[in-house]
């Protein structure tokens, strides 16, 4: 398997109704990698881009959080309409979305 030029982490995390933390699964997070498959799919990027869901990475409160490696650039608050954005900005033409960047204070 080729070493992919972009990782991207999509949090799907999920907890128990009502716990403290939440989880970025309760903000719709499976809807944001359902998202980022689809449009490697339409771009058919396979062989460039791999997208992993996984677990909690830290900044529950700041969720849908999102990380690309190799940058270790982490988005907070993510919806399913920037993941287009995430794709044309920093994933084909790596220029991270400003407005999504997760806030030094988690992740700095
Ligand atoms: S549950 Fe997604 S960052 Fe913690």
């Amino acid at each position: 398997m080729p070493k992919p030029e972009k990782h991207v982490f999509v949090c799907t995390q999920s907890r128990p109704q009502g716990h403290p933390r939440s989880s970025c699964t309760e903000k719709q997070s499976n809807s944001i990698f359902d998202e980022f498959l689809w449009q490697m799919q339409q771009r058919n990027l396979f062989a460039r881009i791999q997208i992993t869901s996984t677990g909690c990475m830290g900044p529950c409160s700041e969720g849908p959080t999102v990380l690309i490696y190799p940058e270790g650039v982490m988005y907070a608050g993510v919806t399913k309409a920037d993941v287009e954005v995430i794709f044309d900005q920093h994933l084909l033409n790596d220029q991270p979305v400003e407005r999504l960047l997760m806030s030094s204070e988690f992740w700095g």
